[in-house]
């Protein structure tokens, strides 16, 4: 299990794009205009029937690395590297998927929205996580409250972050990243608008 390609990828980009994409014809040529904007890590969520093909068709995007989230049991991580994820994240974190993901040695961003779930992956030797849901889960005061106790842990928070807000949690030095569905917006594919929206997520620093 590789603690320092996950931390890697988590420095690659300051925002990985969490994506729905219901129709896998639209997977290429989203990918294309996120990483043309300058996002090169891509989440895929496995929340519609056309996940996988999604993974499929955008990994073949030169640039993309491309991740599955959503990945909740052995069965969604399998699944996933099948299809060519090269990370995967999940909202929570279970013992079966995190020895999966160790077994399988993929690199791995569970989430985590307490003091033991964090305990928990640092039992399993992780030190990287996702706190999900960020800001449902009490925001910026709760994220600096539960890194105090633990100074090597670091964060990408997701839920509820947009373009706006993004820098102050980036400003946090935990924060390595954040991730967002922002960038893509459901429906029919704008792909000017995401190629935009894709350059203005690369260029964000820390407030
Ligand atoms: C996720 O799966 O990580 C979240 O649904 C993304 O949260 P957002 O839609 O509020 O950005």
């Amino acid at each position: 299990m590789s603690t320092t390609s996950i931390d890697a990828l988590m420095r690659s980009v300051p925002v990985i794009p969490v994506l729905v994409v219901e129709d896998a014809t639209q997977a290429e040529p989203i990918a294309r205009a996120l990483v043309e904007g300058g996002l090169t890590a891509l989440e895929v969520t496995l929340r519609t029937p056309a996940a996988l093909d999604v993974i499929r068709a955008m990994s073949r995007v030169e640039g993309a690395v491309v991740g599955a989230g959503t990945v909740l049991n052995p069965r969604d991580l399998d699944a996933a590297m099948e299809a060519g994820a090269r990370f995967i994240v999940s909202p929570g974190l279970t013992a079966p998927l995190t020895e999966a993901a160790i077994d399988r040695g993929i690199p791995y961003l569970p989430g985590i929205a307490n003091a033991a779930d964090i305990m928990r992956g640092l039992d399993h030797g992780l030190d990287r996580f996702k706190f999900f849901p960020a800001e449902a889960a009490g925001g910026i005061k709760a994220l600096k409250a539960l890194a105090g106790p633990f100074g090597q842990v670091r964060f990408c928070p997701t839920g509820g972050i947009s373009e706006a807000t993004a820098p102050d949690w980036l400003a946090l030095k935990p924060v390595l990243c954040v991730g967002g569905s922002w960038v893509v917006p459901a429906g029919t594919p704008d792909l000017a608008a995401i190629r935009r929206a894709a350059e203005a997520a690369a260029a964000l620093r820390p407030a």
